[in-house]
């Protein structure tokens, strides 16, 4: 970004790929931290004098327009943060978005409707996707295009991929912030390292361990997933949330991190709720004998100091996923207790996106007590499971 701030787009078209995949509920936006996070690339284009075209996706719609699905309550709030109008177009590349690109003025930023509205996006044929890159190059007549969604740098899609080899492309801050800091967490690391996972599935998590156990010294389990982890270790997990096909693969990792001398904790009680429900009657009961016809909503209290523990000393920390049900308050203390727990400990901590970027939020917690919350959820795994990124591929060129 800054090399094309430096070439001058004083009048120049600037497309730009931002994540704003918000969560919404009707309307309303719940979490506006993608939002917040697209703004400061967007703000120096348009502060330059960039005619700037931002295009995003919103859910994942089925490649034709859905209003379910509308950019609208997005281009609401960037003009709110933004301090100035956003138009959003009513297309993509159609007449509308043609209209509204043409009649931008210098520092102007134009919205374009959800990407993923067009098949072409998603499209598993590259000749599709090329064809809408094109197309989205024709809106931007002697352009560039700034590569700043990160969290969608795992896609290769159109607007991600493709359209890298069709206009000059360059790196947005947040693209290149990100990765940053992703780098700190696979090379040149200070230890003791300690990787929190959390979240319904095992299977979500299974590149990033198989990747991660050759250089953490402490993989800590909570969440969905530990259930997978407490029956692999030969305990009854009851009516917890389980992934038996996953077991074996399970006990592989139990026998890995043993052989590496990675320090294992799993929580040592949990919060037994009769069902899935907020207002589910529960009790606190031993991780090794959950009774049968309960299920583990949460971390127990012993597990929360526990992992505390554990946390307080490290010096670089990397937490992905919730430790229980923290939508719903009762369930949500064992999350809590975690991010309390890497806001105090001096250490490098980054907070991967989806849900336990949401929860840091939505529990009212400082967003500055943490080193770094990634806006990237696939993405930031995928980067740590040691995959290429094709948005980042395209970036260097070797697409
Ligand atoms: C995300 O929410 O992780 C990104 O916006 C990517 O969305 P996707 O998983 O639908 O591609």
């Amino acid at each position: 970004l800054d090399d094309l701030l430096s070439e001058g787009v004083r009048d120049r078209y600037v497309l730009v790929r931002s994540d704003l995949n918000v969560p919404l509920e009707g309307d309303r936006i719940t979490d506006d931290g993608r939002v917040r996070a697209a703004l400061p690339t967007i703000e120096k284009l348009a502060e330059a004098g960039a005619k700037v075209v931002v295009t995003a996706h919103l859910g994942r719609p089925k490649g034709e327009p859905d209003p379910a699905f509308t950019l609208a309550p997005v281009a609401k709030r960037l003009s709110e943060l933004l301090g100035a109008e956003v138009a959003l177009a009513g297309d993509l590349v159609g007449d509308s978005a043609k209209a509204r690109t043409g009649a931008l003025a210098v520092g102007g930023v134009v919205l374009l409707e959800n990407v993923r509205f067009d098949a072409r996006e998603t499209s598993k044929d590259a000749a599709d996707r090329a064809e809408l890159a094109a197309e989205l190059a024709a809106l931007v007549p002697g352009g560039a295009f700034v590569s700043d969604g990160f969290g969608v740098v795992h896609r290769k899609q159109a607007s991600v991929y493709e359209i890298a080899s069709v206009l000059p492309a360059y790196a947005g801050g947040l693209v290149l912030a990100e990765l940053d800091v992703l780098k700190k967490l696979t090379d040149d690391l200070k230890r003791p390292y300690a990787l929190v996972l959390g979240g319904a599935k095992v299977s979500d998590k299974l590149g990033v361990i198989a990747n991660l156990l050759t250089k953490v010294d402490r993989l800590l389990i909570g969440g969905g997933m530990a259930y997978t982890f407490l029956k692999a270790q030969g305990h009854e997990v009851g009516k917890s949330l389980l992934q038996a096909d996953q077991l074996d693969q399970v006990r592989g990792f139990l026998a890995e991190a043993d052989e590496r001398g990675v320090e294992l904790v799993l929580p040592v009680d949990v919060l037994a709720a009769t069902e899935f429900a907020a207002d589910a009657p529960y009790e606190v009961v031993d991780a090794t004998a959950i009774p049968a016809d309960r299920q583990g909503l949460d971390i127990g209290p012993r597990s929360r100091e526990l992992f505390a523990g554990k946390l307080a000393d490290a010096a670089t920390v990397f937490w992905n996923g919730p430790m229980g049900v923290f939508e719903f308050e009762a369930f949500a203390g064992g999350t809590r207790a975690v991010a309390e727990a890497l806001v105090a400990a001096d250490a490098f901590t980054v907070v991967g996106g989806g849900d336990s970027a949401a929860a840091v939020r939505q529990l009212g917690l400082p967003e500055d007590g943490f080193s770094h919350i990634s806006t990237g959820g696939g993405a930031s795994l995928e980067y740590l499971e040691g995959k290429e990124l094709p948005g980042v591929v395209a970036l260097e060129g070797k697409n």
